[in-house]
């Protein structure tokens, strides 16, 4: 789908043929004692998609947003709905996995399966991060999961993947910082030409770059807020940017970016920054081990 024709609302299709909600909603640093009404209330705003994982300890408290959200609004489908956890570093492996998934599973109960489960990063070994896709691999032919992926995965981590014989399903997104700061083509390419799709975490760059000179300029411009454009600027890569807040008030402007925000061709020059390298979290994509 060209970028040109999105809302809010799109979903993309994947390369299994099921489809993911292009505006996600993340719950990285969400605590739990807030992320049951935080779901809930993204999900009453429009989200249908919410990005979580096991090492943010809110997966059991994210799905009882959603189950509670589908429960009072019975139109609303569970196929409508896209839920995404990751195995965390300490369970890659194939038999640590295979339990990993389970008690993901189990959380997730109340909303029967997991929609997509990825690999949170590479810093483990070859035979970890295989083993780790083969449990994934395995856990898709149960029905339970839908869809398998990485995260934080450096080109040399996929051609691991991409050349391991035992590869039957292919990782359906990576899912990596990306902000104009840190825009990686190489990996642009790499989703491109393997048709998977990018997830931009970080693509507020947690408040770190709000007061950069040029995007406040571009922001003031038109009358948008920078978190608006960040937005914006993503959506146009063909990212899957996963917005996260822990405010209420901020979670329906963010939704609906789409509805009115605008970047022009000299805006979007400005924000190419195709050789910036600035990593605001951590870089496991560039992980020799
Ligand atoms: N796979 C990985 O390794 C990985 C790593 C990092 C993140 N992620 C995923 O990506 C998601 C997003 O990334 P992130 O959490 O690092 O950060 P982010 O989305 O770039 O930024 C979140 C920050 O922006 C603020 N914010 C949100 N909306 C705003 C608005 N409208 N106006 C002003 N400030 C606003 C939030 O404040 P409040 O919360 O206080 O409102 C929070 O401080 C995560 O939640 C997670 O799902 C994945």
């Amino acid at each position: 789908m060209s970028t040109a024709a999105i809302t809010k609302n799109s979903r993309y299709t994947l390369n299994n043929g099921r489809t993911i909600p292009i505006t996600g909603f993340g719950v990285y640093q969400t605590p739990a004692s807030k992320a049951t009404t935080l779901v809930y209330e993204a999900l009453k705003v429009g989200y249908r998609h919410i990005d979580s994982a096991r090492i943010y300890q809110n997966e059991e408290e994210s799905v009882a947003g959603i189950a509670q959200f589908l429960k009072e609004f019975p139109d609303v489908k569970r196929e409508d709905i896209f839920y995404t956890t990751k195995i965390w570093n300490e369970e890659q492996g194939y038999e640590t996995t295979k339990i990993a998934i389970e008690s993901s599973l189990e959380r997730a109960k109340d909303i029967q399966y997991i929609d997509l489960f990825l690999i949170h990063s590479s810093l483990t070994n070859k035979e970890k991060r295989l083993g780790t896709y083969k449990a994934l691999q395995e856990a898709v032919a149960t029905g339970k999961v839908k869809s398998i992926g990485v995260s934080n995965y450096g080109t040399h981590h996929l051609d691991e993947l991409f050349a391991w014989e035992g590869l039957t399903i292919k990782p359906v997104v990576n899912q990596v910082e990306l902000h104009p700061w840190l825009p990686r083509k190489d990996l642009q390419e790499y989703a491109k030409k393997h048709d998977f799709y990018l997830e931009a975490y970080t693509p507020l760059t947690q408040g770190q770059k709000f007061d950069d000179p040029e995007l406040v300029a571009i922001a003031k411009k038109h009358g948008y807020s920078v978190v608006e454009v960040l937005l914006r600027w993503s959506y146009d890569q063909g990212f899957i940017p996963l917005a996260k807040t822990a405010t209420v008030a901020r979670i329906k402007p963010n939704f609906d970016v789409l509805d009115h925000v605008v970047l022009d061709a000299e805006d979007l020059k400005i924000l190419d920054k195709p050789d910036s390298y600035e990593v605001l979290t951590w870089d496991p994509t560039k992980y020799e081990g």
